[in-house]
């Protein structure tokens, strides 16, 4: 069965367009970074992997949040499911009241569509339409209202909050 790092690397460094080489390694090696730490992580049917790591809603800090970085999905098996039931089987072991995620619109806005005011935990030039979240205690975001946000350890670092585009 093929390691985080190698799913990581492997589906970053075919996904061409704004993904380099430097992305691959860099999204992979986080991915390993986060489980040394004990991030949450999920190898889904060995071809699929994700990290979800905790982050505070300030205003709401009771509430158990996580944010869901990096997710991928070997070349050969994208665009059959695979990312949607590890999100599915993920939600389930977890027991969180609202997983965030920042990215692309295609892959996250129809799953992360809850309307929220929570800010990123670090400093980013990343547009706030792409910072997505998914409410599964219903309520709870609306209920936080305007917040920030905090995050710890290798989360924290700038450079996993930058857009793929800009130099990593
Ligand atoms: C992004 C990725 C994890 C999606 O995995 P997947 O198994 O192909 O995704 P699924 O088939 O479960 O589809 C999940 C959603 O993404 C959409 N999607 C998947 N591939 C897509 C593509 N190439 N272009 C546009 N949308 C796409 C699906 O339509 C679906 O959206 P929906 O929930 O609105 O129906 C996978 O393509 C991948 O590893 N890509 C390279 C790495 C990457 O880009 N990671 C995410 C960084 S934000």
């Amino acid at each position: 069965m093929k390691a985080p790092y190698q799913i990581q690397y492997e589906a970053f460094a075919a996904a061409g367009g704004i993904y380099t080489e430097r992305h691959a390694q860099a999204y992979a090696q986080f991915a390993v970074d986060l489980i040394e730490e004990g991030s949450f992580s999920i190898v889904y049917e060995g071809v699929a992997h994700a990290c979800y790591t905790p982050i505070t809603i300030d205003a709401a800090p009771h509430l158990k949040c996580y944010v869901l970085a990096p997710m991928a999905v070997l070349p050969e098996y994208q665009g059959k499911g695979y990312a949607t039931r590890l999100m599915e089987e993920a939600e389930k072991q977890l027991g969180a009241d609202v997983i965030f995620v920042l990215g692309d619109p295609c892959h996250y806005a129809t799953r992360y569509n809850a309307v929220h005011q929570v800010g990123f935990p670090v400093e980013t030039q990343a547009p706030a339409e792409c910072w997505f979240a998914r409410e599964l205690t219903p309520g709870v975001l609306q209920e936080a209202g305007k917040s920030t946000s905090s995050i710890r350890g290798v989360f924290a670092n700038p450079k996993m909050w930058a857009e793929p585009s800009d130099d990593i």
